[in-house]
């Protein structure tokens, strides 16, 4: 907990990701101030400090929130994330993504601002040796997405030994479920991860959901994958921004709930906890998709003493149930 309430400019605030953190920050002492073009995020899901509208390649703009709010330290999530997309159109990935953190970074850099907590992800590793990926692993991204997030890590390191900023890279896993009070979920203007799907079939907004595959080499043939709640999430970037602002050092570290569940764990978890019955369209797999991704989250815990505590499965879609619940409703 801060004594003094400092403020933490949040790019991306309004997204499913930024929004829960901002909630987090404010829970913790700090005015998280979002700064969102709104491409993908909500204006309505800013609500524990300010909003100014923006885009982080518009460097007058973003020199000017900085000059108004003044902000101690930046958490970074403002980013295109579809993986698909990507590999369609690279050229928007790299602009947004590469470019828009190096604007970031420079006026960062003129602002004499120090401190950046910044979204990383799983893609950076691309197809894992072996599960669980520890943190010195090949970073060997396979599609424009996970390069992109890679070049901003690197970036982000050579600002570190040529300019003095302090870092953390937090790589997530999947990130899944809703706010545990139901005040914050996912923001996304049109959802593609599977357990925000499942909600809207589950709830009669979509006819059925998609499964890539069933002919991996798994227990039940589906793909795997670690899926971190939200909550635990944002606890990790409160933990991060403490590490860096007391001086305790880089950090690069994967969160990541370090257990795997099976897309069809996750369907029939699904059905169970919304009692509906969801139909299921079985697709080929799509390519690119390994057959496990799974954290070794060690670092994470022993460097922050980061303890998940919402990330088990039940927990993940009872939490979005309820919050798909709530939109339903709104
Ligand atoms: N969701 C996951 O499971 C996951 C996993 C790994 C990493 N990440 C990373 O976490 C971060 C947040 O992801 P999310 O799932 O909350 O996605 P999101 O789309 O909900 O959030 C991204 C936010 O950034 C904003 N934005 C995008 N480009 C911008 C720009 N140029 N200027 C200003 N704002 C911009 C969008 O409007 C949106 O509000 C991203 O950096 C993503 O790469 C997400």
């Amino acid at each position: 907990m801060t004594s003094e309430k400092n403020i933490i400019l949040v790019t991306g605030g309004a997204g499913y990701i930024g929004s829960n953190v901002c909630k987090a920050l404010a829970e913790n002492g700090y005015i998280p101030v979002t700064y969102d073009n709104l491409c993908s995020g909500n204006k309505s899901a800013v609500n524990w400090g300010p909003f100014e509208q923006g885009d982080i390649r518009d460097r007058e703009r973003l020199r000017a929130i900085i000059k108004k709010y003044k902000p101690e330290a930046v958490m970074h999530f403002a980013a295109l994330i579809q993986v698909g997309q990507s590999v369609i159109d690279p050229a928007i990935y790299y602009h947004n993504n590469v470019y828009g953190s190096l604007c970031l970074l420079e006026e960062m850099r003129e602002a004499g601002i120090k401190h950046i907590v910044c979204s990383s992800t799983a893609a950076v590793y691309g197809t894992p040796l072996s599960v669980p990926i520890p943190e010195d692993a090949p970073k060997l991204p396979i599609n424009p997405y996970g390069q992109s997030k890679l070049m901003m890590e690197n970036m982000i390191s050579d600002y570190s030994n040529a300019y003095g900023t302090q870092y953390a890279v937090l790589r997530y896993f999947n990130a899944a479920g809703a706010d545990t009070e139901t005040e914050a979920g996912s923001a996304y203007k049109t959802d593609t991860h599977i357990i925000p799907l499942l909600m809207r079939v589950a709830s009669g907004l979509l006819p059925e959901i998609k499964l890539f595959g069933e002919d991996y080499d798994t227990e039940d043939g589906t793909a795997v994958r670690d899926y971190i709640h939200i909550t635990d999430l944002a606890q990790a970037h409160i933990l991060a921004l403490e590490h860096i602002m007391a001086g305790k050092g880089n950090l690069a570290v994967n969160i990541g709930n370090s257990t795997g569940y099976s897309v069809a764990q996750v369907i029939e978890a699904a059905k169970r906890i919304t009692g509906k019955d969801i139909a299921v369209a079985k697709s080929p797999r799509r390519a690119g998709d390994p057959a496990v991704l799974i954290a070794d989250s060690a670092c994470a815990k022993n460097i922050l003493n980061w303890k998940p505590a919402y990330s088990d499965l039940d927990t993940i879609v009872e939490t979005a149930w309820k919050w798909r619940q709530k939109q339903n409703k709104a």
